[in-house]
């Protein structure tokens, strides 16, 4: 599997992450809108492909997070020093993956780029947390990833619910899927 940048060239037209749920959004946002995102900067899309099939897509923008007062005592302790009150992030705007290739290691492959992906930013640019507004079907896929719901964010509204949900790319230390397992941290 490899994962490549969107581009205009490769067919999208028979995605669909199907399922019990059916996300039409999902799909309708990779054929109509992933595109027209990238040309006004509002969002990289990156799929996941094998063979020539695209088994998943990721959407990239950036984000900063609040945190409560609770939160950020706990990130003081960590970093020795007050952090500020928004932390900058990297956003999951869109994840899914193809319907008949479910648990096959997809979607964890593309939360792997995210992350890479945050790293490297890191490198020019502020950038500590991975966030999500997760859809209640796939909170617990991000809680499985180390996930936690933020106590500023989550939203519930007539057509949309989503929890808000982040992942520490800096923590002392960083699950398997990463990468990092085995790596010391700077806090
Ligand atoms: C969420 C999604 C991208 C996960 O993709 P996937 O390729 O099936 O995930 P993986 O194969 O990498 O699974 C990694 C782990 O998460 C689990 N998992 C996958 N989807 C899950 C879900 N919706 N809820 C709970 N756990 C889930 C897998 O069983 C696996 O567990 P394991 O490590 O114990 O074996 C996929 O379910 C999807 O496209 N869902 C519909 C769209 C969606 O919900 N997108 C997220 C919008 S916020």
């Amino acid at each position: 599997m490899r994962i490549v940048p969107f581009t205009p060239d490769i067919d999208v037209s028979d995605f669909t992450c199907g399922g019990e749920q059916h996300h039409f959004d999902l799909d309708d946002f990779l054929k109509t809108e992933a595109l027209r995102y990238a040309g006004q900067s509002l969002g990289h899309t990156y799929l996941a492909i094998e063979d020539g099939l695209v088994l998943g897509y990721i959407t990239h923008l950036t984000d900063s997070i609040r945190l409560s007062v609770a939160e950020k005592d706990n990130l003081k302790s960590r970093l020795g020093f007050p952090p500020p009150h928004t932390i900058p992030a990297l956003k999951i705007g869109r994840l899914a993956r193809l319907a008949r290739h479910e648990g096959r290691g997809v979607g964890s492959a593309l939360m792997r780029h995210a992350f890479d992906k945050l790293m490297d930013l890191s490198e020019s640019t502020g950038c500590r947390f991975l966030s999500v507004d997760a859809i209640p079907s796939a909170v617990s896929f991000y809680e499985k990833l180390g996930f936690v719901g933020n106590e500023h964010g989550s939203y519930q509204g007539k057509n949309r619910d989503t929890t808000s949900m982040r992942f520490d790319a800096f923590a002392p230390e960083l699950p398997e899927w990463t990468g990092m397992g085995n790596a010391t941290h700077r806090s």
